[in-house]
């Protein structure tokens, strides 16, 4: 049986290596919905090990610290559902300095 996928392209820089940020795609089977942190969770762990996001995690939609824009919008990564075989965008939230990839410093903000 052929898997469902997601495609998700996702922005990425690191400040020490790129001259500016630039869009990754990648094409992930699913067997269900996920969150978009589940997502970020099995490209890092299955398919691109370098890409970097905020892994704390209170999975109660309090902390706030897994924002990121998905398709333009400001989400909560540990609460907004991807659906299967849906194309999806992911950047860093706006206001803050990137660190690396979808981190951001909140310093700022
Ligand atoms: S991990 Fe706390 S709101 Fe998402």
């Amino acid at each position: 049986m052929e898997h469902a996928t997601i495609k998700a392209k996702i922005l990425r820089f690191d400040p020490d290596r790129d001259e500016k940020p630039y869009f990754q795609s990648y094409v992930i089977p699913v067997d269900e919905q996920i969150t978009v942190y589940e997502l970020l969770n099995i490209i890092h762990r299955d398919h691109d090990g370098s890409l970097a996001f905020r892994d704390f995690k209170c999975f109660k939609s309090m902390c706030t610290t897994c924002i990121v824009k998905l398709d333009g919008k400001t989400v909560r990564s540990c609460s907004t559902p991807v659906k299967p075989n849906s194309e999806i965008r992911i950047e860093p939230v706006s206001g803050g300095e990137i660190i690396r990839d979808l981190v951001v410093d909140f310093k700022n903000m």
